[in-house]
């Protein structure tokens, strides 16, 4: 890991291109990034939600970080614990000049909470490219994975292109995330 964030002045706020990954907590953030990397551990998996409490920055070459944020809407975090979080989120999308591009991660098996749609609504002025993953494809048929596709691009109208299911038991979508975060540093 190249550097952890938990406090506002430990941001890195320019420098390489930016791609962040958010989600409410559990949603499978940290296994994705470990599995764009083809590492175990590098980013880390718990069956406890609110594992990952700081932003956490993974410089994949010269010039690209990968950016793991704090999973939100986790209710067991204490209140003030909560809004520290939700306060260095909103400084990161805020600040970042080098944030290129979002990658959204919603579970496969339900609908966009509140706080997704806040975020995609949020961000949606301020981040040039944003890609939506359905995760934890494995555990919903695959006749279910058309249809939560298909659902997810009109509750919150987006493109075909723009969502991309995924599973850490599949291959499939870990090359098209791949392609994209290509295509947009390119
Ligand atoms: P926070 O850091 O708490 O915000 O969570 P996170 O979004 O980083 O989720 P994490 O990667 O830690 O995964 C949460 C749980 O879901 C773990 O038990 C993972 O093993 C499991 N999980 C993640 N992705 C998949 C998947 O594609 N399929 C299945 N079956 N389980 C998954
Ligand atoms: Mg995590």
């Amino acid at each position: 890991m190249e550097k952890t964030a938990y406090l506002p002045d430990q941001l890195i706020l320019a420098g390489p291109a930016q791609i962040a990954f958010a989600g409410r907590s559990n949603v499978g953030k940290s296994s994705l990034l470990n599995k764009l990397f083809g590492r175990k551990n590098l980013a880390k998996v718990s069956q406890t939600p609110g594992k990952t409490r700081s932003i956490n920055y993974f410089r994949v070459d010269q010039g690209l970080y990968l950016v793991d944020l704090p999973g939100y809407g986790y209710a067991k975090v204490g209140g003030a614990e909560r809004k520290r979080w939700g306060e260095l989120l909103d400084l990161y999308f805020e600040r970042s000049e080098s944030l290129i591009g979002l990658v959204h991660l919603i579970d496969s098996r339900h609908d966009p909470t509140l706080l997704d749609r806040q975020l995609h609504e949020w961000t949606a002025p301020m981040v040039e490219h944003h890609l939506y993953v359905l995760t934890k494809a494995d555990k919903i048929s695959s006749s279910k994975r058309g249809q939560a596709a298909e659902k997810l691009k009109r509750q919150l109208g987006l493109e075909v292109g723009q969502i991309v299911l995924f599973s850490t038991e599949m291959p499939e979508g870990k090359k098209r995330i791949l392609n994209w975060i290509s295509d947009i540093i390119a």
